[in-house]
């Protein structure tokens, strides 16, 4: 845990303050001592937690004067806000929320004097890796099929340009982030383990040999704290835990839960056709699908990245992926 009374900072804006891991971050830095302004698009959000050191303002990455207002007198600035989805209804909504609303914040923080912004990025900025795990300096390795990785890399050029203009931000790659809280759309594993617990998640990808990232929320948390605190201007880093593979995640859901649950291994292709049905489904009736091509595609590549550089400058500290996912089922099992 990152020390309290670092005071650099002393009032600090969060966007996304409603979401999985911005709502964490308020409460994290409101207990540290913060003055935190949450910014957020509606202010009776069933999500943002309440505290004494926390106020909520009603605003939007879009609204250039909610910004202004949110961001007075903030030294610094956490931007998590994002369309964290796999899908929404207007694919538009991806580039003008990450892309559009991430050069607002950049363009507030840099005419109100602010002394650094933590930008929330992705490892989907590198999309899948292939023989090792992907660290900082490494190129992505195919195109950009998913809206979400292609606006969250553009995001980050947006920043770089920023820094040019004298913009002091760090961008923070997160990998799969699990954790305690509420299951919003970004938040697949949470679904993953829900379903799990309650017997309704049935199947595993392919052989379920292919290995993913998985980073506990409270780490990401202490990453973006620690960026803030120690990070270096325009550098990105990675944010990541334990590279598992989908046996090896089931697995431990088994023994942690004690739960025996009947799970089948679906070949791709199966779960390829299906997303093709659901892609049309989504097109056709603008229905939520379950699941997309391109992300179909994905389950055929291993995700790991490599948190080394996290570890050595920002003195960043994974949480084994057991003991971060008892504390998930710990909470989903007292709260579902
Ligand atoms: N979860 C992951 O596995 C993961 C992994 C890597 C990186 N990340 C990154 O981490 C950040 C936070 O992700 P998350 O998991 O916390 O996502 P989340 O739960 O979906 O939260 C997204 C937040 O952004 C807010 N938001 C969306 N559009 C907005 C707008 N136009 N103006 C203001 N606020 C807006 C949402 O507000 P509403 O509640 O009003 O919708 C919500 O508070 C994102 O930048 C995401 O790309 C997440």
């Amino acid at each position: 845990m990152i020390e309290a009374g670092y005071n650099k900072y002393i009032k600090v804006l969060v966007t996304g303050a409603s979401g999985f891991i911005g709502r964490k971050l308020c409460l994290t830095l409101a207990e540290m001592g913060y003055q935190v302004v949450g910014l957020c698009r509606n202010i009776n959000h069933p999500f943002l937690i309440q505290h004494r050191n926390i106020q909520f303002i009603k605003g939007d990455v879009m609204d250039e004067l909610s910004l202004q207002k949110a961001m007075k007198d903030c030294t610094g600035v956490y931007h998590t806000a994002a369309m964290a989805k796999m899908w929404c209804r207007n694919e538009q909504d991806f580039y003008d929320i990450n892309v559009v609303g991430t050069r607002n914040v950049l363009e507030c923080a840099l005419n109100l004097g602010v002394n650094r912004v933590v930008h929330t990025s992705t490892c989907g900025v590198w999309g899948p890796t292939l023989n090792l795990p992907v660290a900082e300096d490494d190129p992505r390795a195919v195109g950009f099929p998913i809206s979400y990785e292609r606006t969250k890399y553009l995001a980050e050029l947006e920043v770089r340009n920023y820094v040019k203009k004298g913009l002091d931000v760090v961008i923070v790659n997160p990998s799969r982030v699990y954790g305690d809280g509420p299951i919003t759309d970004s938040n697949t594993v949470s679904k993953m383990v829900t379903g799990y617990i309650k017997g309704t998640w049935h199947f595993i990808p392919g052989k379920g040999t292919q290995v993913a990232n998985y980073v506990f929320v409270d780490d990401v948390v202490n990453g973006q704290i620690s960026a803030m605190q120690n990070g270096l201007i325009g550098e990105r880093y990675i944010l990541g835990g334990e590279d598992v593979s989908f046996n090896g995640f089931f697995k431990t859901l088994r023994e942690l839960t004690g739960k025996k649950r009947r799970l089948y291994k679906v070949p791709l292709k199966l779960i390829k056709a299906y997303s093709v049905i659901e892609h049309f489904k989504s097109k056709l009736f603008g229905l939520t699908p379950f699941f997309l091509p391109e992300f179909a595609d994905r389950l055929k590549f291993n995700q790991q990245y490599n948190s080394g550089k996290a570890i050595k400058e920002l003195n960043y500290r994974i949480t084994p992926f057991a003991v971060g996912l008892s504390k998930t089922i710990h909470h989903f099992q007292k709260n579902t």
